[in-house]
């Protein structure tokens, strides 16, 4: 397996669940058109290698003071991890040029919030390609930002939330990925991630059709090949990525359900709540009357363990329609055809993965590029509902009915019908995401030769 003729890629992820699930995923993917991967990753939160036999991987010691159980290196330690992988990766690479010419490294594609990878591979003269683990749409934010700082746009007061913002239709104030309360810090943040200009060329998971105008933008502003190849899930179905074991047994609850009638409701790996929506989402979903399959990960809502904080006879008021588990096989689950809709955080990769299967949504963006895809999917899609700011469980209640059982629901599952029809063509030989593969894999060939 590890003697593939292409040559080796090096995959630098960052430890969040979604970042390393896509690496991993386009890891398997850039495998299967002959490339030797390593996965470069730090000792927090890093991948199983038995779960993928076919990869090498390389332990990038990082020095972080943060706890081993917390799942969530701060956008404050990026600079350190950048800081403290850069010697270890460079001396590997320095070493693998030593091997034989079939194992050398022909090229470096590192997470976007990895940058110093980029300045190792400048070092060592080999391609370094960006994988942005977001949407086009949101990478576009950041192009636009710094020029609406430069032209007073910021800071926004609160009666401009719903205005369009300049430049960047359709997103209106409320839908920036800057929160107000401190936008400074972010500022600083999304200005490192401006170092990023020096790649030879970025990967999207994305699809054109859905994106075509964001991408358009990018490849104008950067001025380097940008590839999309989505869905990532799709093109590397088999794989398992979770930090958190998958509850699979919610399967077997779901094959017991009538087609199209659960709602599947999580909030991804990185969202918190506080006990309060933690029982206002249980009263909205306990009163909806609608089926329900909740995922509410250990740790998520501030001030408990868990669900503590529901009523102690929850079980016997929800009975044998709704299932509250900790974490869940997520693709699966959307694949099945009990599941009717998708109550989201909306993070991109729970999008593609919901869009890909033809599933609708509730919408309720937290923060950064989530809220960027929330409006995409409410109002350029139209395959998702907008959740009201206030989540109370009237609200909650409201927006499910909505979605699972009102003709506006129904329209938004035709239309998320379609988008899945397109997405699979997109994938088959001779679509867009199949040829931009087929580029990419040409791309890194030609960029050694
Ligand atoms: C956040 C951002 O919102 C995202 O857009 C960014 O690129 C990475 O950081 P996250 O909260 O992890 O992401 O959400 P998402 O991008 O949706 O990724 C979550 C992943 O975890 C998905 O692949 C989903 O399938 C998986 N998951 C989630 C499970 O497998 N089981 C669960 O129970 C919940």
């Amino acid at each position: 397996m590890e003697n593939q003729s292409a040559g080796r890629l090096v995959l630098v992820i960052f430890p969040l669940q979604g970042h390393t699930t896509p690496m991993l995923q386009l890891g398997n993917v850039l495998h299967s058109k002959g490339f030797a991967i390593t996965i470069a990753h730090t000792r927090f939160n890093p991948p199983n290698p038995s779960n993928h036999p076919h990869f090498s991987f390389l332990l990038l010691p990082d020095t972080l003071p943060y706890s081993e159980t917390s799942a969530t290196p701060s956008i404050y330690d990026v600079g350190n991890i950048n800081r403290d992988c850069h010697a270890p990766l460079q001396e590997f690479l320095e070493l693998q040029k030593q091997t034989a010419d079939s194992d050398q490294v022909v090229g470096i594609i590192y997470d976007a919030l990895m940058y110093f990878a980029a300045t190792v591979a400048d070092h060592i003269k080999i391609p370094r390609l960006v994988l942005m683990t977001s949407s086009a749409s949101f990478d576009q934010t950041f192009v636009t930002i710094p020029r609406l700082l430069a032209q007073g746009s910021f800071p926004f007061e609160d009666s401009k939330l719903h205005d369009p913002v300049p430049q960047l239709n359709p997103l209106r104030f409320k839908d920036l990925p800057v929160p107000k309360e401190n936008m400074v810090e972010t500022l600083q943040f999304l200005d490192t991630a401006s170092k990023l200009k020096s790649f030879s060329a970025i990967i999207l998971n994305t699809i054109d059709c859905l994106e075509e105008s964001s991408l358009f933008q990018l490849q104008e502003h950067y001025k380097v090949p940008v590839f999309r190849i989505g869905p990532l899930s799709k093109l590397a179905p088999a794989l398992s990525t979770s930090f958190i074991k998958e509850e699979t047994s919610c399967i077997a609850w779901l094959n017991d359900q009538a087609a199209k009638s659960v709602l599947y409701v999580s909030r991804g790996s990185l969202a918190v709540s506080d006990e309060k929506e933690l029982a206002e989402t249980f009263w909205g979903l306990a009163n909806s009357g609608q089926p329900f399959l909740w995922v509410v990960r250990p740790g998520s809502v501030s001030g408990s363990e868990w669900t503590e904080v529901l009523p102690r006879d929850f079980k016997e008021i929800i009975g044998e329609r709704g299932l509250i588990v900790k974490w869940a096989p997520q693709k699966e689950i959307l694949a099945h055809s009990a599941v009717g809709g998708f109550w989201s955080h909306c993070g991109w990769n729970s999008t593609m993965e919901s869009l890909s299967e033809g599933v609708p949504m509730i919408c309720s963006p937290q923060f950064l590029d989530q809220k960027v895809t929330a409006r995409y999917l409410t109002y350029v899609w139209e395959v998702g509902l907008e959740l009201d700011d206030v989540l109370d469980r009237q609200n909650i209640e409201r927006s499910i009915r909505r979605l699972m059982t009102g003709r506006e629901g129904n329209e938004m599952r035709q239309r998320a019908i379609k988008l899945k029809q397109m997405i699979n063509v997109s994938i088959l030989k001779g679509g867009s995401s199949f040829n931009s593969l087929n580029d990419l894999t040409e791309f890194i060939l030609t960029e050694n030769l």
